[in-house]
């Protein structure tokens, strides 16, 4: 298609286009939910790292398996079964391998690819070093204190409470890929994702405007994306988009999605500084009213543990009612 999600140079936010810099990134949050950040600062020698070492693991510790998966499975019996029809497709799995990386787990990590953990210890620490300078921007594209959002996520204390996690995925050749997803669509549950996908292979696509555009792939360039935290957080000036990553015929997609989410126990709402109300006598732009309820966000994860694949809206209150 014609449309492409927005491609911005972070680096410009250093220099005399700063202003401009920030109106993209501010355009990107609030029209797009979804945009792609080039000269970013994570080295190109570390991404090219992080690639082979990636790959490397999942064809080592993952691929072996993935032929017993639960999708594979399914697809299996999809296509053996006389009674199905045609046009019949799986709507209970998605067709990826996934892991999980987070401080905590790392003696889970995959141990048997040599290099795993200390290049993704140390990509780790860089991408969320980019997080945490992508929510400082917002904090200022949106008139906020610095450090606002942070704080929030670290239910309002400074200390290292927010809760940053990476998923590897790996989205394999499908034979048949008009008939299983390879990620079903949804928004994201938490704050801030930073992706780092595939040069080559797509398959990642957005709704934009009851249109799936695709997030097209950019050999180094980290995409963006908004969560429904900070959705609540900008009282809905800023959107989590739905996405969902199509099943594809040929090559093997890799997707490296790390997230910056609010600790399980911080309590998330609007900011106070975006509702009129709150600032009369100052030009503020913005709603009245608050949107949205205040939720800790705990409640809310065990909540989309069981609607991730459903609309958003009905989460929030029921998360409320979780409380
Ligand atoms: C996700 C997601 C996209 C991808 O993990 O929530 O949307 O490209 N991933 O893997
Ligand atoms: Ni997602």
């Amino acid at each position: 298609t014609l449309m492409a999600i927005p491609v911005i140079d972070f680096s410009k936010l250093d220099g005399e286009e700063r202003g401009k810099t920030l109106a993209q990134i501010a355009n990107g949050c609030e029209e797009w939910g979804f945009f792609q950040l080039i000269n970013h600062g994570i080295s190109e020698e570390l991404l090219e790292r992080v690639k082979n070492v990636a790959s490397e693991c999942y064809k080592v510790e993952r691929e072996p398996n993935f032929k017993n998966s639960k999708p594979v499975k399914l697809l299996n019996e999809l296509l053996e079964s006389k009674s199905s029809s045609d046009d019949q497709k799986i709507e209970t799995v998605d067709w990826e391998d996934v892991f999980l990386l987070t401080d905590d787990n790392d003696n889970d990590w995959p141990s048997k690819t040599h290099g795993f953990k200390e290049i993704m210890k140390e990509y780790r620490a860089e991408i969320k070093k980019l997080a945490i300078k992508v929510m400082d921007v917002m904090d200022e594209n949106l008139g906020l204190p610095k450090g606002y959002i942070n704080k929030a996520f670290n239910g309002g204390e400074d200390k290292n409470a927010a809760f940053f996690g990476t998923k590897v995925s790996h989205y394999p050749p499908c034979p048949h890929p008009e008939k299983v997803n390879g990620l079903r669509a949804h928004t994201d549950a938490g704050g801030v994702i930073l992706l780092f996908q595939d040069d080559e292979v797509n398959g990642l696509q957005i709704l934009k405007d009851g249109v799936w555009i695709d997030v097209q792939p950019l050999k180094n360039s980290i995409v963006i994306n908004v969560g429904d935290q900070i959705e609540v957080l900008s009282n809905g000036k800023y959107k989590s988009v739905w996405h969902r990553v199509l099943a594809m015929p040929d090559g093997n997609r890799r997707s490296i999605a790390s997230f910056y989410n609010p600790s399980l126990k911080a309590t998330i709402e609007p900011a106070q500084e975006l509702l009129v109300n709150g600032n009369i006598g100052k030009e503020v732009e913005g709603d009245s009213e608050t949107k949205y309820p205040k939720i800790v966000f705990g409640d809310y994860m065990s909540v989309y543990a069981e609607q991730k694949f459903q609309p958003k809206e009905p989460r929030f209150q029921a998360a409320v009612k979780a409380m």
